[in-house]
């Protein structure tokens, strides 16, 4: 079996929250240290750390830091949980979409509102992150070995924004499914679109294949319909943010756009996701709270230092858009595999849990 490198985009000391600076990649490596919790959320904020999973772990770890800071200082439990309830809030304000953010918030809350005394809170905080630290890894490898299995030995895959290990705790999901279809000897080639205007394709998924010298084509969103009406592209498959409870999917702007051309190519089209992504108190995409950002990153390229677009111009940036549940051929998860998801098919699958 192939080996793949083990890329990590944080790493919890015990005392502090280092997290690879994504926003310098790929041109630097550079790490930063929190030891605080506002540290941590404006780290999501400000895109140092990204991709569903990954914020879900790292706001986690957040809550443990706001929650050591506040030992000594809270004069009794009442009081260390209503202070701790304010940080959580903190936390849970910084991305509105990725619903795994809180999905870790909920399963942090559980802890605090379980316990009564204040050090055996934080330290069972403390347990509770690296255990979702260490799920998230152990989720994506089995999201990878089902999708796997979906695959040819031969595949052309086209994959949108960055699903890898830096979106995750490692390992990645959609392109955790490219790394176990390697690791398994499958012969892949992976089109990396540049994922307009974050560039998070270009920037990290192409740093990301670079790294473990798995083939890949950089190309500009533009280009994807052309490159499948010429039969070069043999799948897609794409990460998640939240799956509402009949299938339809919010992920990273563009992805709309190519599960319609998939369609019409008649190419499958996968969505990648652990169960933790699925927020089965929606009914449908419409549902979805969808993050709109700052429109620099549309009026200026992504280092910021050049306007690409005339001053006075109007721009709407939405980070995210809902494919329905009809143009996803399937979303593989660490449970399996649901094919032509709807609202039957996931409860159903959901159910069986
Ligand atoms: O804005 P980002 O970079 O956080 O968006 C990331 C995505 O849309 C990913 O596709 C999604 O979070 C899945 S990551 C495994």
């Amino acid at each position: 079996m192939k080996r793949i490198k083990d890329i990590r985009p944080l790493k919890w000391t015990g005392k502090s929250l280092l997290l690879l600076d994504q926003r310098k990649l790929p041109l630097k490596e550079e790490w930063i240290e929190c030891t605080t919790y506002e540290c941590v959320a404006k780290a999501i904020e400000d895109m140092v750390v990204r991709g569903a999973p990954a914020i879900g772990v790292v706001a986690a770890y957040g809550v443990v830091l706001g929650a050591k800071e506040l030992t000594g200082e809270a004069k009794n439990y009442v009081e260390f949980k209503a202070k701790l309830e304010v940080i959580v809030n903190r936390l849970a304000a910084t991305r509105p979409t990725a619903v795994n953010l809180f999905w870790a918030l909920r399963r942090m809350k559980k802890i605090i509102n379980a316990g009564s005394d204040i050090s055996d809170i934080v330290q069972a905080l403390e347990t509770e992150a690296i255990s979702i630290e260490r799920q998230d890894v152990e989720t994506n490898r089995k999201i990878g070995y089902f999708g796997a299995e979906l695959l040819s030995s031969r595949e052309v895959i086209l994959t949108h924004c960055n699903t890898g290990a830096l979106a995750t705790a490692g390992y990645g999901t959609a392109l955790g499914v490219v790394r176990a279809a390697v690791e398994l000897g499958k012969e892949i080639t992976v089109f990396v679109d540049e994922t307009r205007p974050y560039l998070q394709g270009a920037r990290l998924t192409a740093w990301e294949l670079q790294q473990e010298g798995i083939p890949y084509y950089l190309i500009t969103d533009s280009m994807a319909g052309w490159f499948m009406s010429l039969g070069e592209i043999t799948c897609v498959i794409v990460g998640a943010d939240r799956v509402a409870r009949n299938g339809d999917t919010a992920n990273k702007i563009g992805t709309y756009t190519l599960s319609v051309l998939a369609k019409e190519h008649g190419i499958p089209f996968y969505v990648a996701a652990p169960t933790s992504t699925f927020d089965l108190s929606i009914d449908s995409g419409v549902e979805i709270p969808i993050e709109e950002r700052n429109p620099d990153e549309v009026l200026y390229c992504h280092c910021r230092d050049c306007r690409i677009a005339p001053y006075g111009a109007k721009v709407k940036n939405p980070a995210f858009d809902v494919t329905p549940h009809e143009n996803i051929t399937g979303i593989i998860t660490e449970k399996g595999v649901i094919v032509s998801p709807n609202e039957e098919t996931i409860v159903e699958f959901f159910e069986k849990e």
